[in-house]
């Protein structure tokens, strides 16, 4: 599906949101622009073998180029649940709370201590939980329960502000066994992302479904693009290639996948994450986790509509980053992280 339908909508809505001429129609796609007030980027990620939180701050405003804080050593490190944090995601506190909360959360999981089989069948049904008021300090986390007894784990949460419905929106992977077995011995139905509503991460409504495929679909992650544009990254995990969906009529309208019903950006490759420059108007970075080989590695785009990536350049981005997220940040907590960590 080409989305060359929707554009003279999208052209008409961004020049009235932005009141900007739109000259182009890859920059014009994109309501999310460039931010002035963003200097740097916040990077957190696990490390291969040390499921803890790393830090990871840009040089510069240059969003491919970042240096470990703490001199590498993890700085958020659970005590709680299994010990091990897989998959953290930073979210920007959003409506009432914006420029006032981050939050941080993650997969509780420490490999190490188990087997991926057993993981999936009676694995962890919470989600390790930070939070902030200054981007410093994060406290102990909490572990709360987003799941229900039938399914086998949840794993790779991330959250996204809805703003139609004044909501963090959380997500996570999850595997379902049928009722009758209680110890999930048997075969589970393929993983599904699952997603419940929360004002503060401490309560959740009902779990749900969110997106269901025939085999197994794990690590979503969501781009806003506009007031009700978004674009999602979700792992094919039978096989294993990242894709990509967008909706111009909000989280839950209509997902297609630009460059056709197949089409993929790369295979071999998990924990897709992906945000916005904070200085080239309309570029879009995708982290691609090669969890075979050397972790992560970027990608950028101007043009989402054709789906298309360009392999960026590698050459400051540190290797062996796992599964994690970046957010723009603005130059008091630019400077307030690299004082205390840099
Ligand atoms: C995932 O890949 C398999 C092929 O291995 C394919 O049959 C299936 O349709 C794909 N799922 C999605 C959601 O694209």
């Amino acid at each position: 599906m080409k989305f060359s339908h929707l554009l003279p909508t999208i052209l008409v809505a961004s020049a009235v949101v932005l009141a900007l001429p739109t000259e182009t129609t890859e920059s014009a796609e994109i309501a999310q622009r460039a931010d002035s007030s963003l200097v740097g980027y916040l990077g957190i990620f696990f490390l291969g073998n040390a499921p803890n939180i790393y830090f990871y701050l840009s040089n510069g405003n240059n969003a491919l180029s970042f240096k470990g804080l703490n001199k590498g050593q993890p700085i958020l490190k659970p005590s709680s649940g299994t010990g091990g944090v897989r998959d953290p995601s930073i979210i920007s506190g959003a409506g009432a709370e914006a420029g006032k909360k981050w939050y941080i959360i993650g997969t509780n999981l420490d490999i190490g201590k188990t087997t991926w089989d057993k993981a999936q069948r009676k694995g962890s049904l919470s989600i390790y939980i930070w939070e902030s008021t200054d981007m410093i300090n994060w406290g102990a986390e909490r572990l709360v329960k987003v799941e229900n007894d039938n399914a086998g784990m949840v794993w790779a949460p991330d959250a996204i502000w809805d703003p139609s419905k004044g909501m963090y929106l959380v997500h996570w992977a999850s595997k379902f066994y049928s009722a009758s077995d209680s110890g999930h011995t048997g075969n589970p139905g393929p993983d599904q992302i699952r997603y419940a509503y929360t004002s503060d991460f401490k309560t959740f409504t009902t779990p749900q479904t969110f997106i269901s495929a025939s085999s197994s679909i794990i690590d979503l992650s969501i781009l806003q693009l506009g007031d009700n544009s978004f674009a999602r990254f979700i792992k094919n995990e039978s096989a294993t290639n990242v894709y990509m969906e967008r909706s111009d009529t909000g989280l839950f309208g209509t997902w297609t996948r630009p460059g056709g019903a197949t089409s993929y950006i790369r295979s071999g490759v998990e924990g897709p994450y992906a945000y916005m420059d904070n200085q080239v108007q309309g570029r879009v970075i995708l982290l691609l986790d090669y969890f075979g080989g050397d972790g992560y590695r970027p990608f950028t785009s101007t043009n989402l509509n054709a789906n298309s990536w360009t392999d960026a350049d590698r050459s400051s981005f540190p290797s062996n980053l796992r599964h994690g997220s970046v957010v723009g940040i603005p130059q008091d907590k630019y400077n307030a992280l690299n004082t205390k960590w840099g």
